[in-house]
């Protein structure tokens, strides 16, 4: 993706927004938003640099919901058909398959799914607003296994401030993965975190397609860890 900020000052070029969106590389962006056409199905916001206004994420009272490296798109496509009074949002860094998700939500008429192609972390740290999301699905993320990447993680106490800060109280954080001890580390940081109940969640708990990812991992006998937290109610 292409950024830019046209003469954009030392201190905005030193902008922690601006280090995640490079990768750290030192590329000085130009613009705020989008240098090529958006394609339909897609959301682009009018300035990455600054926070969206809840009614640019979906209509009027609509439960909003987020789906965090949507892949594929098929759990995104899934809910948005069976939940069609509720708005989603898919968000994914590999523009292959923001375009594919895209041709889903054109040919499947889907007028309550977007996608929007930028990094996880960005999304929910600088663009969300505050209390807007009903629920938060983060499903078999890149586990970053080796010891040296687990900075890499998306599960991390900054992150998760965030997303409690994202969620509306009572909204939920789901997150499921097939690798156990990335699992037992988003155990430990939400509970290290501490600004979450947990609530139970068994795969028949309520209605929830399968994620492309969990469809293979699931056929080559792999099991499922999920962690379903919610943001206290008492927040409201
Ligand atoms: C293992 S796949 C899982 C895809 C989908 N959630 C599923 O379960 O089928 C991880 C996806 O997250 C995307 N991804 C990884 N890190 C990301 C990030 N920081 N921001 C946005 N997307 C990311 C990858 O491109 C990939 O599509």
């Amino acid at each position: 993706m292409k950024f830019a900020c046209g003469g954009a000052s030392a201190s905005e070029v030193a902008d922690p927004r601006r280090a995640i969106l490079t990768g750290g590389v030192s590329a000085t962006p130009t613009f705020n938003t989008l240098t090529r056409p958006a394609l339909a199905g897609e959301f682009v916001p009018a300035d990455y640099f600054r926070e969206l206004e809840r009614a640019q994420l979906c209509r009027g009272e609509r439960p909003l919901e987020i789906d965090l490296g949507c892949g594929d798109g098929s759990f995104l496509m899934g809910m948005a058909k069976e939940f069609p009074e509720r708005d989603f949002l898919g968000v994914e860094r590999l523009l292959g398959r923001v375009r594919k998700v895209c041709r889903k939500i054109t040919r499947q008429s889907l007028g309550n799914a977007q996608v929007l192609r930028l990094d996880s972390r960005y999304v929910v740290e600088w663009l969300l607003p505050e209390a807007t999301v009903s629920r938060l699905h983060l499903l078999c993320p890149d586990p970053w296994p080796k010891l040296r990447h687990h900075r890499r993680r998306l599960v991390q106490t900054e992150f998760l401030s965030a997303v409690r800060r994202a969620l509306v109280p009572g909204g939920e954080f789901l997150f499921m993965t097939d690798h156990e001890e990335y699992f037992q580390w988003a155990v430990e940081k939400t509970v290290e975190f501490g600004g979450f109940e947990r609530l139970e969640w068994n795969e028949d708990s309520f209605f929830y397609p399968k994620t492309d990812f969990q469809e293979l991992w699931e056929s080559e006998g792999k099991s499922m860890f999920r962690l379903r937290c919610r943001r206290p109610l008492s927040d409201a």
